[in-house]
This record gives structure tokens, sequence and C-alpha cells, in this order.
């Protein structure tokens, strides 16, 4: 198996609008290992969002290829893109994107259940997945009994329910304070350190600092592509190794999970519905 977890050759996004085209993404190329940790850092506007899209699957390139785990993504229809999605990508987003309706405990469980894979097992391992983000106390609480904080940490839960080995994340604290940020900065650090590929978006370079790898957009183009001094002697690559019936507010949530979110343009709803077809390999 390549020990590249993605691979982009000359990637073009053009977005038609009002008659004009936009290109967010004017010929990126690049090459993301096992295992690293990547910030993509740019103004807004610069193109993160269409990158992180694109290296999720959420999005298709106007031109150019992109393999993920040496598999060409241009050339999967969209059933087989959304099983990709599911085994392999976890996502995390600014607005946390949590269905209202559902428990902290719920919420984890939505792609599982999506995926037709929820059962009463499950949800021991989505109970675990609580309380590894530090939410075992808070199992049945609903997303606006939580604080910002521990909203994104039901989501991070969520994006790990599948087992994926890439975690995007994007903007993750862009609605939280320092210290809270700094916890969940951390939570992604440990995840980093289990193995995890992260690529992180940012326009904040303490949040970059975090990272191994520090990729730089403007404009669309790869401004810069550097090792981040932090962590002059190693790459984020070589340092990674280290019950019941299905609750009806579910269904209610579809809807909801099937439009993007008002205030960006991540398709959030096709990062969490899963076809049936991604039913086995997800789940440790
Ligand atoms: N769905 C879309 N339709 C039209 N233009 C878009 C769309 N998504 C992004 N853009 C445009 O592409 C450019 C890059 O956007 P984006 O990737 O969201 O930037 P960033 O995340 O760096 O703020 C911007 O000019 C933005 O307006
Ligand atoms: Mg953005």
């Amino acid at each position: 198996m390549t020990s590249l977890a993605a691979s982009l050759r000359n990637v073009w996004k053009t977005y038609p609008m009002d008659g004009v085209e936009v290109h967010a993404l004017r010929g990126v190329s690049l090459e993301i290992r096992r295992g690293e940790y990547v910030a993509i850092m740019g103004a807004s506007g610069s193109g993160k969002s269409t990158l992180l899209n694109l290296l999720g699957c959420l999005d298709r390139p106007t031109s150019g290829t992109i393999l993920l785990d040496g598999v060409d993504v241009s050339q999967l229809n969209d059933n087989q893109l959304s099983e990709l999605r599911a085994r392999r990508i976890g996502f995390i987003f600014q607005s946390y994107n949590l269905i209202p309706q559902l428990t902290v405990l719920e919420n984890i469980e939505v792609p599982l259940y999506y995926s037709g894979q929820w059962n009463a097992k499950t949800r021991a391992r989505c109970r675990e997945l609580a309380e590894k983000v530090g939410l075992g106390g808070r199992l049945h609480h609903r997303p606006t009994q939580l604080s910002g904080g521990q909203q994104q940490r039901v989501a991070i839960a969520r994006s790990l329910v599948n087992n994926p080995s890439f975690i995007l994340a994007d903007e993750p604290t862009g609605n939280l304070d320092s210290a809270t940020a700094e916890e969940i900065l951390a939570l992604i650090d440990q995840l980093h350190q289990e193995g995890k590929t992260i690529i992180l978006v940012t326009h904040e370079p303490e949040v970059a600092q975090r990272a191994f790898r520090l990729i730089r957009i403007r404009d669309g183009r790869i401004q810069s592509d550097l090792p981040n001094p932090r962590f002059a002697t190693s790459t984020g690559a070589e340092s990674a190794q280290a019950s019941g019936q299905p609750n009806p507010s579910f269904a209610a949530a579809n809807c909801l999970l099937s439009s993007p979110p008002s205030d960006s343009r991540a398709p959030s709803g096709s990062a969490i519905a899963i076809p049936p077809s991604a039913a086995e390999g997800g789940l440790r």
C-alpha cells in the first residue's frame, strides 16, 4: 500500500458565479503522507475550504487528479465516493454541525445510523468515544445544553465513529475562546499521535503552529509548503507512529443533514450521510 495518504496533481476548481468563473483553486499539486499533521493556511477566500472539501471527496475538481490512499477518486461514482468518505474520512467543522434534537450519544451515532451499522454494540463504542473526548458525563444532554467546546468535542467523537484514517478539520476552533480552543487542539494532537493523518484549515497562525507542516495558499495557489520550524528534527509522518429502535429524531434530522450549513459552503450533510455499502471495515 502506498505511503501517500493523498496526492493532488494540478487540481483546479472553478465555480460559475453570475456568468463569471471563480477560480477557487488554480493548479494545486501536493502530496500528504500517512500520519502527517498538515495545516493549510491563507486569507479568507484563498481556497482553503475548497481544497479541504476536495480532499474529503465532498466535491469534485474541475480538472486535475486526486489520489486518496492511492485511489484515483475521479474514477469513482457518487456511491463509491461516499463509501470512501465514510470509511476513511472524519470531518470537523467550525460550526460543529450537530443535530439539535439529538443527544450527545445520538449525535455521535448519526454516521452509524446512516450506514446501517447502528446497533446495541455500536452504542457501547459511541459511549467510549464520548468518554474519550471528555463527555462521559453528558451523554444525554442536547447540543443547546452544551458549551461550544463541548459541542466541538461531540463533533470530534462523531468524526471518529467509523475509525477513519484522515481527519479533516475546517477552522475547528474558529468559534471558541482561546482556552477552549487549546483543549480542542490538544484532542486533535492526540488523534495525530494515535496515527491519524490530520489536515487542518485555519487562518490563525497560533493554531497552525500545532502542525508539523505548513502549507500557505493564496488566490487558489500554493504559496509555500514548509516543515514547521518548531519541529525541525522530525516530520509529522515520522512522529505519528508512535439497543432498541433507532431514535425517530434521526429521520427528522435527515433533511437537516442534506443541506449545507448557512455559514459555510462545506456540504456537511454529505460528510455524515453514509450509504449502507460502507457497512464493514469502519469499526474497531
Ligand atoms: N460554491 C461556491 N460557489 C461560488 N463560489 C465559491 C463557492 N465556494 C467557494 N467559492 C469562492 O471560491 C473562493 C475560495 O473560497 P473558499 O475555499 O471558501 O475560501 P476560504 O476557505 O479560504 O475562505 C472564494 O472566492 C469563494 O467566494
Ligand atoms: Mg473556509
